[in-house]
């Protein structure tokens, strides 16, 4: 199932070279005009109906903003999280309201792509992201009370990469995506 992640795979350089990082530069700021870019990226994706179904609540170190996050961060997360210039905490509109109507059924799907914009374009700024979800949960959403109907789904830490992709990054090949899901051969 290995399968060599070099740029010799012939995809984009910005997704080839894009990988989560276990360590960030803690002196690396990641400023307004930044900032303001990954979310016009995360903006640009598309979604189901044109829904647009995703927030966020942003923090960097230094900002009143960024204790409440902090806080909540899983003991494994903290470890590389905390060297990160900007924290973002993502929010999926699954429902209309507090009724139990769904706002959307793509709800999540659509935020990842959104979050995977940010992330491509955090490559193409310099930067690195890891998302996560070692956090807690219930005490984030107690902490930041989204309006009903929002859901908190995941972080993303961002900054400047100070490790190099582990060796032991592996992927399953482009075979089994298309013959996993089938019990007999298509
Ligand atoms: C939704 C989601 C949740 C994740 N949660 C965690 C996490 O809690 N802790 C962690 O260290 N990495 C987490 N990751 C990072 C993945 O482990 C990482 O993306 C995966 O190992 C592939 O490595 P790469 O991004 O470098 O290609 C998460 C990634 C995603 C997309």
């Amino acid at each position: 199932m290995r399968r060599d992640l070099g740029l010799a795979d012939g995809i984009h350089p910005l997704l080839a070279g894009r990988f989560s990082p276990t360590r960030f530069d803690a002196s690396a700021v990641v400023d307004d005009g930044s900032l303001s870019l990954l979310l016009e990226a995360a903006r640009w994706a598309p979604s189901a109906g044109n829904s647009q179904p995703w927030g966020f609540f942003v923090c960097r170190p230094g900002e009143p903003e960024y204790e409440r996050v902090v806080r909540h961060l899983a003991p494994s997360s903290a470890r590389w999280a905390k060297g990160a210039g900007l924290l973002v905490v993502t929010l999926a509109r699954r429902l209309v309201g507090d009724s139990s109507v769904l706002y959307s059924e793509f709800a999540d799907y659509d935020l990842g792509q959104a979050v995977a914009h940010m992330t491509v374009q955090a490559q193409a700024m310099g930067l690195a992201a890891r998302q996560f979800r070692a956090f807690d949960l219930e005490s984030l959403t107690q902490e930041l009370r989204p309006n009903p109907g929002w859901a908190i789904v995941s972080m993303v830490a961002v900054g400047k990469a100070a490790d190099d992709a582990a060796d032991s990054r592996d992927r399953r090949s482009t075979a089994d995506l298309l013959s996993a899901p089938w019990a007999l051969p298509q």
